[in-house]
């Protein structure tokens, strides 16, 4: 942690030890939250996580909405609490169950991949789920020739680019507002003034954004990368959060933004006062849960992502 803790915090975490209560935070949440968290990560790291939740009383999930969802359909029958509850990614509302089942319609017979970044009502019209750190390796694992996959449309480029598999976008406008914003012209000056730099994007940027990257990967991915490498400058294109939390856990390195306005406004609803709130009241408005004939289908296609990939093509009829 290196830093003193606030009041604030302390309070937080003797709360927390008290409710038996553990707290799963998101790479985008600031670091004050990230600092009182039990675990911190990707999506794909905190769906893992979910499903092994054993011997709490409790969850509290800072993140965004589809991922509070997909942490309390694999909890099964620990609550999970999200701190704000208008946390809600913008990508997720894309596609909804009625496009899909229009799509699926002029592809019979193709699987229906979805980004985790989706709501329960979507997920529940799918075969399997991805993320950002497993689309390709999950979409080659089905062994078919093509699939039906989104809501994001840049990620679904970057499947296309990794795999043999035809890629159809299941709504071609797809993006997240975020890491749509990142432009070449960006990348290349930052490149002309820092010759030396190590350029790392996230796949939901657009194509031509992941094309003049050294690395494309998850969140996770890039701090691991930025950790592990033994070169000295990066250029991150992703959330801001993340480039602080990078640099902060990577002082001899040098970090920069790809783009300082990069700010997921939802992920930054939730507070360390409203993580309290949770604690002190269990406000029953802030408990999450997925509608209950939806739940079966959902925790199904997410056990299914977080198996071996070598087990996923018996899920398609050939
Ligand atoms: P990760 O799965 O890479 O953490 O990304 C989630 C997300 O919402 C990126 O915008
Ligand atoms: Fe959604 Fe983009 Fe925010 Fe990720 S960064 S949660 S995709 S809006």
């Amino acid at each position: 942690m290196g830093n003193e803790l606030t009041k604030l915090q302390k309070k937080i975490l003797k709360l927390k030890k008290e409710r038996n209560a553990l707290i799963l935070a998101h790479n985008y949440q600031t670091m004050d939250i990230q600092e009182i968290a039990d675990f911190v990560g990707d999506s794909l790291e905190l769906a893992r996580k979910s499903a092994e939740v054993e011997g709490y009383d409790l969850v509290i999930f800072a993140g965004v909405k589809f991922m509070a969802e997909m942490s309390a359909v694999l909890t099964k029958d620990v609550p999970v609490y999200i701190p704000d509850t208008r946390s809600i990614c913008p990508l997720a509302a894309f596609v909804d169950g009625s496009k899909l089942r229009e799509i699926k319609k002029e592809h019979p017979g193709a699987p229906v991949v979805v980004y985790v970044n989706t709501t329960a009502e979507t997920k529940s019209e799918s075969d399997i789920i991805c993320t950002s750190g497993n689309a390709p390796e999950i979409v080659e694992a089905l062994g078919v020739e093509k699939v039906l996959f989104g809501p994001d449309s840049n990620l679904a480029e970057y499947v296309r680019r990794r795999t043999d598999v035809e890629v159809i976008d299941i709504e071609p406008r797809g993006h997240c507002y975020v890491h749509d914003q990142f432009d070449i012209a960006q990348i290349e000056l930052l490149r002309e003034e820092n010759p030396d730099a190590i350029v790392i994007a996230h796949p939901e940027c657009p194509p031509e954004v992941q094309d003049a990257a050294d690395i494309v990967g998850s969140t996770s991915m890039m701090a691991r990368t930025v950790a592990n490498s033994p070169e000295k400058k990066f250029i991150i294109a992703t959330e801001l959060g993340l480039v602080h939390q990078i640099q902060k856990h990577n002082p001899d390195k040098i970090v920069l933004p790809a783009y300082e306005g990069a700010i997921c406004r939802q992920m930054k609803k939730n507070t360390l006062e409203k993580i309290l709130h949770i604690l002190e009241d269990l406000p029953e408005e802030n408990l999450v849960s997925v509608p209950e004939e939806m739940v079966e289908h959902v925790r199904t296609i997410l056990e299914r992502m977080n198996r071996a990939p070598s087990t996923l093509e018996s899920i398609v009829a050939k």
